[in-house]
């Protein structure tokens, strides 16, 4: 097709644009939003595309960017305006346990045409997201998700940032979502995965342009958004300097594939310094079937500079409780299930249990730490007890042959070891993708009372089995 490069920029340049602010000028951060309203609504994902039918924040897919400053306080009334119960989660900030949004768990659920007012202070700067934890298998992917954003108190110098919601959705030809959620074959196997990727609720691809100028910083901003998707990116033609991870602090370190599963972070630094005119491919390589994500495009402006900015790109680390490996008590949690591999979920009235009596049963696809009183036992209840001010290691044993993001709610932890090697310089997390058969060793005080929940972020395992409740008390 002829169209013109600067005709193509022009079409393409609004569908990135979620949020471009310069924290240069230390602009005032306090989001202005009082009310986040869940409602059915309608989006195109691409210019000129049938409208998509969505459920959405304040009628948009992501929902509103909701910007503070660290240290300040949250009120916002979520009103329900669905056909279904639901309630706000807070992914990755450390609420008070009343504030956390989990239905049944924390608080009741809303019921459609109910309100709920969340209020909690902001303890760490960094990249957190907010999402229903209501059959979030569903809500989530129907498109109820947007960022929360809490600045440190002196952010680094760059010249732009940007936020990217990631995530994807299961359209026909006809624009509209494929409402299969739930079915026991993606529950199963790696969850549901949409045949659409979006970037801030617009169709990815090499079609959707970042117009950048040469010699610019960017901070972007990288949020997993998606049931059960998980992305390896790579960008062509410049270092992805992470200095972050689920919003916490890393020393800055340069990647060549950034892996971020559904629920995690990563807050990357890129120097533009190609020239002007030329064009680059951000590529998701995770799946056979993935492909461009977006293409950085540099206008003809003169460079705003010739060498990259020399700030520093060091964040603050916050202040969290640090785990002392030496008096910590060890808690092993066992993942079993899945519809390939291990078809065993452990071993009752000395016979093996099939996973597919269990998901006969009880609908369960996997299993925590399974053992026969454990069969009846409902995802609410705490599976693990934990002394108020206890230092925690968690081993995680993976006896699946799948991928999976585990997520604890109220806490962030320390990854301390990979199958047994100890991490050299282990990082904070509050999602910390486990590989088939791989073991994870996590660490954490458990200073934050309440029931916390403790699940797989692909949404879908959540759903058939792979969730918890973990009790600090
Ligand atoms: Cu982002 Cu329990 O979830
Ligand atoms: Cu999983």
């Amino acid at each position: 097709m002829g169209i013109s490069r600067r005709q193509f920029i022009k079409s393409a340049a609004s569908s990135l644009g979620l949020v471009a602010l310069s924290p240069r000028l230390g602009v005032a951060a306090t989001s202005r939003i009082a009310t986040l309203r869940a409602a059915p609504m309608e989006q195109s994902i691409r210019a000129g595309a049938p409208r998509t039918n969505f459920w959405g924040f304040n009628g948009s897919v992501p929902g509103p960017l909701l910007r503070y400053r660290k240290g300040e306080s949250v009120r916002l009334t979520f009103q329900n305006a669905l056909e279904a119960e639901s309630a706000v989660h807070w992914h990755g900030v450390r609420v008070s346990n009343a504030m956390d949004g989990v239905p049944y768990v924390t608080q009741n659920p809303v019921k459609p045409g109910g309100d709920f007012v969340y209020e909690f202070a902001l303890p760490d700067s960094g990249t957190f997201w907010y999402h229903p934890h209501q059959s979030s298998f569903e809500q989530v992917p129907r498109g109820l998700y947007g960022a929360l954003i809490v600045e440190e108190e002196h952010p680094i110098e760059v010249d732009r940032e940007l936020v990217w919601l990631l995530s994807d959705v299961r359209v026909g030809e006809d624009g509209l979502q494929v409402e299969d959620f739930g079915r026991i074959l993606d529950i199963a196997n790696d969850g549901r995965i949409g045949n659409e990727v979006l970037v801030n609720g617009r169709a990815a691809g090499a079609g959707n342009v970042l117009e950048v100028r040469s010699g610019e910083r960017i901070r972007l901003r990288l949020i997993n958004a998606a049931a059960a998707r998980v992305f390896q990116l790579e960008l062509h033609g410049h270092a992805m300097n992470v200095i972050a991870y689920d919003g916490q602090a890393v020393e800055p370190h340069a990647v060549e594939h950034l892996i971020i599963g559904p629920g995690m972070r990563a807050d990357l630094v890129v120097d533009c310094m190609q020239a002007p005119g030329s064009r680059f491919l951000m590529n998701d390589t995770h799946r056979r079937s993935a492909g461009p994500i977006a293409s950085l495009v540099y206008g003809d402006a003169r460079p705003l500079r010739r060498k990259p900015l020399g700030a520093p790109m060091r964040l603050a680390p916050n202040r969290l409780p640090e785990p002392d490996l030496a008096k910590a008590t060890e808690h092993y949690i066992m993942f079993q299930g899945g519809m390939r591999g291990a078809p065993t979920m452990g071993i009752v009235d000395g016979k093996p249990v099939r996973s597919h009596e269990l998901m006969e049963r009880h609908g369960l696809a996997w299993t925590m730490n399974y053992t026969a009183e454990h069969e009846h036992a409902l995802m609410h209840e705490p599976f693990l007890h934990l002394r108020r001010g206890e230092h925690v290691v968690l081993r995680m044993i993976n006896e699946t042959d799948f991928v999976h993001p585990m997520h604890l709610h109220g806490h962030f932890f320390r990854v301390v070891g990979v199958d047994g090697r100890k991490e050299a310089r282990p990082v904070w997390r509050d999602t910390v993708i486990m590989g088939p058969r791989q073991t994870i060793d996590v660490a954490f005080v458990a200073d934050n009372p309440g029931d916390w929940m403790y699940h797989c972020h692909i949404l879908d395992h959540a759903a058939g089995g792979m969730m918890g409740t973990i009790r600090v008390a």
